[in-house]
């Protein structure tokens, strides 16, 4: 029997765990970082559901990612690109509800060159946006992130009414699939619904991204770079609380909604490369201060009361045992962190640090050349 996703499934507790109904499930992104988690988690915790994931495996989607689950006969994995709309088309064929997390996810890369972010987070969710509905999906789950509301002033929160202002191609062009699925809702009755989250971290993230960047150079000795003053806050939760939140906007989110989901951990980012450096036992000496990030946003801050209530959800991992879980994780999967840190990410690391004051001054500079 399939469930009606009316909102009538009666939870009995924060917990979320569903072993009568059966669902077919489209991940899109489930080789990357949040994704692989979520797939685990739901294979975990609704025993009859079974998943089917698209992902293209650009430099951040790892097979590897996924060993744990590539026997599991819940799951299937597909190659392949979201703005293929023949592709798309294709596995969308029995699905039930979709959980879209596939896109250009940083902030880094999208101020080198927005074409890729444009394409896939928005066009390309465009593309899925349309064929799900073709399709008859019943749910769709846009993962969204609170960098569309951009810098958040001292002493405020953003709900989920504050105007979007999002300051990076990044943030932007999440903001564009956000609003193009909002617009679905309104316009189609597409049964939409649009978390908006803050800062992930734990196992599987790719180590481009600030913490694992930090745990992965600290263990070899290598210097730690901050950007500008070290002093920008983010709010950090653990992609476990995520995938809860998630699961819970999934059964129990209201169609054309939109849920913040934070987790009211607010740090600035040096007192987190402290503590790592601490976890791991090694010296500040570590910590380069580097030219900041243009377009930085300064704060991240979301009010998660909506979710709380509605979705009865909260974050349970506190940042203290998550940080060091995550430590531990890294610290004991350095085979994964062989084969993703290849040599594109080499390349990569060198383009963006080692030479960045010049690296910056160009991308800066770049008018009218092409
Ligand atoms: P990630 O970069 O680790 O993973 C992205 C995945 O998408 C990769 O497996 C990649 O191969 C796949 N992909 C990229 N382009 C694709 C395409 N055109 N077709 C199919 N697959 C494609 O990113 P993540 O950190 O796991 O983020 C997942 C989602 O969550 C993103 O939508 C991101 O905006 C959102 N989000 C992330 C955070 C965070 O802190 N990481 C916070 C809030 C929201
Ligand atoms: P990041 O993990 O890229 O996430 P986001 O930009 O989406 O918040 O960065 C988190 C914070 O860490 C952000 O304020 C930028 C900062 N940062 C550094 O100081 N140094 C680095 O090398 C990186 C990658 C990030």
């Amino acid at each position: 029997m399939a469930p009606s996703f009316c909102g009538v499934w009666d939870y009995p507790s924060n917990s979320y765990r569903n072993r009568g109904f059966e669902l077919k499930l489209l991940v899109t992104g489930g080789a990357g970082f949040i994704g692989s988690n979520f797939i685990r988690y739901v294979l975990a915790q609704h025993r009859r559901y079974s998943i089917r994931n698209l992902d293209k495996l650009t430099y951040s989607g790892n097979l590897h990612t996924l060993r744990d689950v590539a026997k599991n006969r819940r799951h299937t994995f597909v190659r392949g690109d979201i703005g293929d709309r023949r592709k798309v088309q294709e596995v969308l064929k029995g699905v039930d509800a979709v959980v879209h997390f596939a896109a250009e996810s940083h902030v880094d890369r999208s101020i080198l060159d927005s074409t890729a972010f444009v394409k896939t987070n928005v066009l390309g969710t465009q593309c899925l946006l349309d064929a799900a509905r073709q399709a008859g999906v019943k749910r769709f789950v846009l993962v969204g992130t609170d960098e569309v509301y951009g810098s958040a002033p001292s002493g405020e929160k953003f709900t989920e009414e504050t105007l979007l202002a999002p300051n990076s191609p990044y943030a932007a062009s999440k903001a564009g699939a956000d609003l193009l699925a909002r617009a679905y809702f309104r316009t189609y009755r597409f049964p939409v619904i649009i978390t908006r989250c803050t800062n992930n971290y734990g196992p599987y993230q790719y180590p481009e991204k600030f913490i694992p960047l930090i745990i992965t150079r600290a263990v070899q000795g290598e210097n730690v770079p901050v950007y500008g003053d070290g002093l920008q806050v983010r709010d950090w939760i653990h992609v476990m609380d995520h995938c809860a939140g998630l699961d819970a906007a999934l059964h129990k989110g209201r169609e054309g909604e939109i849920y913040n989901l934070g987790a009211g951990n607010e740090w600035p980012n040096l007192a987190i490369a402290r503590r790592i450096l601490q976890l791991i036992g090694k010296p500040e000496s570590l910590l380069t201060y580097v030219q900041d990030r243009p377009g930085h946003d300064r704060r991240y801050a979301l009010n998660s009361d909506k979710a709380c209530k509605e979705l009865l959800w909260a974050p349970q991992i506190t940042l203290e045992d998550g940080l060091k879980q995550t430590v531990d994780w890294y610290l004991s999967n350095g085979e994964w962190i062989r084969r993703v840190t290849a040599r594109a990410y080499r390349s990569y690391y060198r383009r963006q640090y080692d030479r960045r004051d010049s690296m910056l001054a160009e991308v800066l500079n770049r008018r009218g050349k092409r």
